[in-house]
This record gives structure tokens, C-alpha cells and sequence, in this order.
């Protein structure tokens, strides 16, 4: 399934299936201290991020490639939702005249297709990037068993394409405890984080029989420019 359809499907159910994205997402805003004006947003799913801005703005452009995500994100004066895909070139004309005081995103780039022509598109437009993305070390328990190809951006992938560009990093762990295996394997069913790479029934079968941890782990880095 595509991350596309992947969102889409699980979006009603993203928001009880999300802690970690909320935690982070909470962090990135807590760090914005000078109350931008004109922002835009990548990857605004249901809305972590907005619901956490406190202040007046003038514009405020969220984009996400789910419909569903589009259609349940928040509404609200001087907001608009629209529907692309960040690494598209329709979303590139999208922004072509646009400058913005910050450019933020959570929990999203990591799936980005082509990192640094995005960053390319972006960062002409602004003096303010702070985003926070997944790492492909989130569930790394889990990829050691499946041996599947991870579908995510790695760290050191995310730092190569910022190279250009100053920017400073921070990565943290986190590990999420879970009372009982099916729990567990909800969780990454509905929190949107496992990207592209399903299972088939035999190696599902065969991860649920041999993933002995009551956790998962996830790592993030936040970047700031
Ligand atoms: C894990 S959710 C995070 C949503 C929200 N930012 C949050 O913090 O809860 C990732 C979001 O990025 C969107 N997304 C992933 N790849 C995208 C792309 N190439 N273009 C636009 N949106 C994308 C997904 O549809 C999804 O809503």
C-alpha cells in the first residue's frame, strides 16, 4: 500500500494511535519563540501542529497528499488546506511566488522521495526551518526480524541532504511500552509511522511469533535552520 493510501485508510484512527507524533510535535512548536507570521506547513495530517499555534498569524498554508487528512485537519481563519504531494512539482509551482517567516513540519519529510531537490524548492522561501522527521532506526527490532528494506529516510541520509545548509541537529530515542502483543502490533498498524513495506501473512505470523519485546522504539531528529 502506498503511504498515500496508507494515511488515508488509517487517518480516522490516527489521532488515538499517534504519541509519539504529538510529543514531538509539541516539542518542534514549543521551540518557535518569535511568533511567525506567514507559515507553511508539510505533511499537516490532522493538525498536531496547528492546534498547538497560540498566536495570530497571517497565512498559514498546510499541505498533505490525504484527502482525508486534508479533510479532517482543522479549520480556521487565514488557514488553507490543500492537497499536494511536497515532492511534486505541482507543489513546487504551488509555492513558486510565496516567502514564509517559518517553514515547519512533524513526523513527515522522512518519506520524502527526494530530500534534497525539496529542500532545494523550500529553502529559498524562508529564514526559519524547524521540522522533525522519523528515523529508519524507528523499529529497528522489528526490521531486524522482517529483514524488510526500510522504507524511511536514515539519519545519516537526513544530515547529508541539510549539508548545504547550517543546519543543527538533535536526534532522540524513545521507547513506547505496551501491556499485551496485540497492542503493540495495533499500535504500528495505526500510527502511520511503518511505511510501504507490508507484511503477507506468512512473515507477519512470523514477526508476531519471534518479536519478544513489550516496546517499540523510535527515533527522531529535529533540525533547525
Ligand atoms: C505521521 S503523519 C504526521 C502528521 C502531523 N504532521 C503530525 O505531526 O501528527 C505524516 C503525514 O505526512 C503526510 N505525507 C507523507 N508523505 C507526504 C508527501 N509526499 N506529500 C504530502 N504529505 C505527505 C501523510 O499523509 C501524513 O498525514
Amino acid at each position: 500500500m502506498s503511504i498515500e493510501n496508507q494515511f488515508t485508510k488509517y487517518a480516522k484512527d490516527y489521532d488515538n494511535n499517534n504519541i509519539i507524533q504529538r510529543i514531538v510535535s509539541k516539542a518542534l512548536v514549543r521551540e518557535i519563540t518569535d511568533e511567525p507570521k506567514r507559515i507553511l506547513e508539510l505533511g499537516c495530517g490532522s493538525g498536531q501542529i496547528f492546534r498547538e499555534i497560540t498566536w495570530e498569524f497571517d497565512s498559514y498554508k498546510a499541505i498533505d497528499f490525504s484527502h482525508t487528512m486534508c479533510e479532517i485537519h482543522p479549520k480556521a481563519p487565514n488557514l488553507v488546506v490543500k492537497c499536494f504531494d511536497f515532492d511534486s512539482s505541482s507543489f513546487k509551482d504551488e509555492i513558486e511566488n510565496d516567502t514564509y517567516d517559518l517553514i515547519i513540519s512533524s513526523s513527515a519529510l522522512q518519506w520524502s522521495k527526494n530530500i534534497s531537490k525539496l529542500l532545494e524548492n523550500l529553502l529559498p522561501k524562508t529564514k526559519n526551518f524547524k521540522a522533525v522527521l522519523f528515523t529508519s532506526n524507528t523499529f529497528k527490532e522489528i526490521y531486524e526480524i522482517t529483514k524488510k528494506e526500510k522504507s524511511i529516510l536514515s539519519q545519516e541520509e537526513i544530515k547529508e541532504a541539510f549539508v548545504p545548509y547550517k543546519a543543527l541537529f538533535e536526534v532522540f530515542d524513545y521507547k513506547l511500552f505496551f501491556e499485551s502483543k496485540k497492542e503493540l502490533f495495533d499500535y504500528i498498524k495505526n500510527s502511520g509511522v511503518s511505511g510501504e513495506n507490508k507484511l503477507d501473512f506468512k512473515e507477519a505470523k512470523h514477526l508476531y511469533k519471534n518479536y519478544h519485546l513489550n516496546y517499540l522504539t523510535f527515533e527522531v531528529i529535529f533540525i533547525t535552520i
